[in-house]
């Protein structure tokens, strides 16, 4: 199929996408939000995109942020690749350009509250805003998997999910931007790759955790990183299954395998190993938002304690890993033992 794609955001993941979606054949046109100007400026010298450290794949149009109408027009499909906490301005101002895509994929990760107070996924909340402005959004394509933005703007192999209630169309557009490097799976668990797209985030931070322990006590802390990871996945399922999603979505690449490479490196792990290595997480959080580095998997948590207590509070005796994250960032007094206790047999 390919034709005009439109991402909007040219942050990390934006501008790592016009990698595969140029080797696929595809026309790009990367919009940067009016917090990407810097980023654009670089891009346009040639020089390596700040964020991911790779030179922007060649033949991408950029629009500026007062370009939102031109970088949308004629767009078969369009990407929203911004920080979860800007989806919904960055989607209102392109709702009339979106409506007429074939299908819309989503990388952001995490939730959206609603004016009452209500947390929602991220493509339910989209629809729900659209439906407010009385216009319909093409199907929702949510984009999982353990993919991170520099290896995918590297064209390194990168193993996707695409999420779609509409499997046909989550089928047309994996075949439409496949390359050699980056290829994606197919099921029709939208809700399921959302939460855990959100979700591992915030385990991440106890991976990260257990690493800034180690550092501190200058002997690894490898048990409990793993204690922990098998937590994080029996606590996916149970989220997963919470949202009427499907327990193999989160033992899969969207849960586990995603699990993996945010607990490798990235923004919720270092978060994490601050903590470990000993310092408070509201200064560790503090410093990192100063420095531009947006932990989303902090405002992810308190979110998704909203929507479990919306959805069923019986799970939460299931879910001792996040109830011991929360703790964590109400700035509990060993963060470390606090996750041990939470992940470790009781005797
Ligand atoms: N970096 C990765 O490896 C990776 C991988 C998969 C998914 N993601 C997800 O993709 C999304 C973007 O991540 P990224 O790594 O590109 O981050 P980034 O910090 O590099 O870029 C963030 C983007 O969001 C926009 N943005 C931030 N705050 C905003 C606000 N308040 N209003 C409007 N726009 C705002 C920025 O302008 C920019 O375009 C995130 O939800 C992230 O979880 C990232």
């Amino acid at each position: 199929m390919p034709g005009t794609v439109s991402i909007l955001g040219a942050g990390a993941m934006g501008s790592a996408l016009a990698t595969p979606f140029r080797t696929a054949g595809w026309n790009v046109h990367l919009w940067g939000t009016w917090l990407d100007d810097h980023l654009l400026d670089a891009c346009r010298a040639g020089r390596p995109h700040p964020r991911t450290g790779v030179v922007l794949a060649d033949g991408t149009r950029l629009f500026a942020s007062d370009q939102l109408d031109d970088a949308l027009d004629g767009a078969d499909l369009a990407v929203v690749a911004v920080a979860s906490v800007g989806v919904r301005e960055v989607v209102r101002r392109a709702l009339a350009g979106i409506s007429r895509t074939r299908a819309l994929l989503l990388t952001s990760k995490g939730f959206a509250p609603d004016e009452h107070g209500r947390v929602r996924l991220l493509p339910d909340a989209m629809r729900d805003l659209a439906a407010e402005h009385g216009i319909s959004l093409p199907p929702i394509v949510a984009v999982g998997g353990p993919c991170k933005a520099d290896e995918v703007a590297a064209s390194r192999w990168t193993a996707a999910v695409f999420g779609c209630t509409d499997l046909g169309t989550a089928l047309d557009t994996v075949k439409a931007v496949a390359t050699d490097a980056y290829r994606a799976e197919v099921t029709a668990d939208e809700a399921g790759v959302e939460i855990c797209a959100a979700m591992k985030n915030v385990y991440a931070i106890t991976l990260g955790i257990a690493d800034g322990l180690g550092e501190r006590r200058k002997e690894p802390h490898h048990d409990l990183k793993a204690a922990s990871f098998a937590q994080a996945v029996r606590e996916l399922v149970v989220l997963t299954r919470l949202v009427g999603g499907d327990p193999q979505t989160a033992t899969g690449l969207a849960g586990v395998g995603d699990l993996e490479v945010t607990g490798l490196s990235g923004r919720n792990k270092i978060f994490g190993v601050r903590i470990g290595r000993g310092e408070p997480a509201g200064n560790a959080l503090d410093a990192m938002t100063a420095a531009e580095q947006t932990v989303e998997g902090v405002p992810a948590a308190r979110l998704a304690r909203t929507l479990v207590d919306q959805h069923d509070r019986a799970v939460w005796s299931r879910l001792p890993l996040f109830t011991a994250i929360l703790d964590v960032l109400d700035s509990c007094e060993d963060p470390a033992a606090r996750i041990a206790d939470a992940v470790l047999p009781t005797v």
